[in-house]
């Protein structure tokens, strides 16, 4: 059976910064409630053309680089998104199309904050199953679409971005080690988008109740969010054969300082021990985790051979965590020049359309 290995990474922000006390002219609120109460002090907000897809295919072209991967060589996209650009077709569909990864199945996986481990433990699946040799996995969102900005509550927390990872098959031994998935939806309601969907699609009533704004019970999510963190976490390293003491880092989801300080108390770990830039970007959603690691690998923080944990919680409600034994990029002959990909992706996605639009006047005089 092959290894999953996660062999490339990459990270891809708006450029707009958005500080607390550009917030505190918008909200009633100030930097130092915000800093004190959640540890964010600015987060990344998207222009008018940044987009859940653009976003995230930086982020894989990036991490195809890392992997010195063509995106013809992936067999599967994954892309975790609680923004996705449409209800269909799927974000992954159009991250496949601007990558021009021609041999790629791609489809969207929700499960919020949580996605990407759950994502990440999905693909890793398919390799260890011999189904797939390469996959992509991507978290992306564009949160301050759906963001009421005149609710305190929810405004000073999240923020835009996207993270890829690159997965590959190889007859080393490490890579994923163990995963755990968890939900209880019996706390949907504590974290919704209410309305958008089939259950309450757009109509005038909606939107002017708010409807298709972000809804939080931000002190029951926080309860939330510190209990599962811990359990989470020492489930996966069970399930590895591993303790804590193995751990070179913890990569928590970014939500709140306070929460990933509990979970290292209730851990019992040093809190230098977790990766934070929570701070730099606020909460990102699925995004957080594949952004943190990327500054991580780049801070010299975690290495070849070095164990990590994974943990995240978020909507639905979900939680989980995964660990993985670090250990970059395979060893290979060629070396790929990812800025051409970038270019080809978009004149193969044109050359497609003009094929099907001759087709179509071709059936369409026959018929
Ligand atoms: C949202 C959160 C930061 C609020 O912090 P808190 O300590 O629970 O604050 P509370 O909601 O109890 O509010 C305390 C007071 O601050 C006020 N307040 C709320 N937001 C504020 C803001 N942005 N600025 C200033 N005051 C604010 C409240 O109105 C309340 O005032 P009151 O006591 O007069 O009613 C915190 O609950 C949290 O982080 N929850 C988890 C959210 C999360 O991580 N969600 C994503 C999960 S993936």
């Amino acid at each position: 059976m092959p290894y999953a290995h996660i062999t490339g990474w990459g990270m891809s922000v708006p450029e707009p910064v958005l500080t607390n006390d550009d917030l505190a002219k918008i909200v009633d609120t100030n930097d130092a409630w915000i800093r004190e109460r959640t540890g964010i002090r600015e987060r990344r907000i998207a222009r008018a053309t940044d987009f859940p897809s653009t976003l995230g295919t930086s982020a894989a072209l990036k991490a195809l680089s890392v992997a010195n991967l063509k995106p013809t060589d992936l067999d599967l996209i994954i892309c975790s998104t609680s923004t996705p650009e449409h209800l269909f077709p799927a974000t992954a569909c159009l991250i496949q199309d601007q990558l021009g990864a021609t041999k790629a199945g791609a489809f969207d996986l929700l499960a919020a904050c949580t996605g990407f481990i759950y994502a990440i433990n999905m693909a890793a699946q398919s390799i260890r199953s011999g189904a797939i040799k390469n996959a992509l996995v991507i978290g992306t969102e564009t949160l301050s679409r759906f963001v009421n900005w005149e609710d305190r509550n929810t405004c000073i927390l999240f923020g835009d971005g996207a993270g890829a990872f690159v997965l590959q098959a190889s007859e080393k031994p490490g890579g994923i080690l163990s995963a755990v998935m968890h939900s209880d939806g019996s706390g949907g309601d504590l974290l919704t988008l209410p309305a958008g969907g089939s259950r309450h699609p757009a109509t005038e009533a909606t939107i002017r109740e708010g409807q298709h704004y972000i809804y939080m019970d931000g002190r029951e999510v926080f309860r939330f969010a510190t209990k599962v963190m811990v359990q989470s976490t020492e489930e996966a390293l069970k399930a590895a054969g591993l303790t804590k003491d193995d751990l070179k880092v913890i990569i928590p989801h970014q939500a709140n300082f306070r929460i990933i300080d509990a979970a290292a108390r209730g851990l019992k770990l040093p809190i230098d021990r977790f990766v934070i830039n929570v701070e730099r970007y606020g909460n990102t959603s699925t995004a957080s985790i594949p952004i943190a690691t990327v500054e991580a690998v780049e801070k010299g923080r975690l290495q070849a051979g070095d164990k990590v944990v994974f943990v995240g919680f978020g909507a639905g409600l979900t939680w989980g965590a995964l660990v993985a034994e670090w250990m970059g990029p395979l060893p290979s002959p060629r070396k790929v020049n990812m800025g051409r990909y970038r270019l080809w992706g978009r004149v193969r996605s044109i050359l497609h359309r003009i094929e099907r639009f001759l087709e179509g006047l071709i059936w369409g005089r026959r018929a």
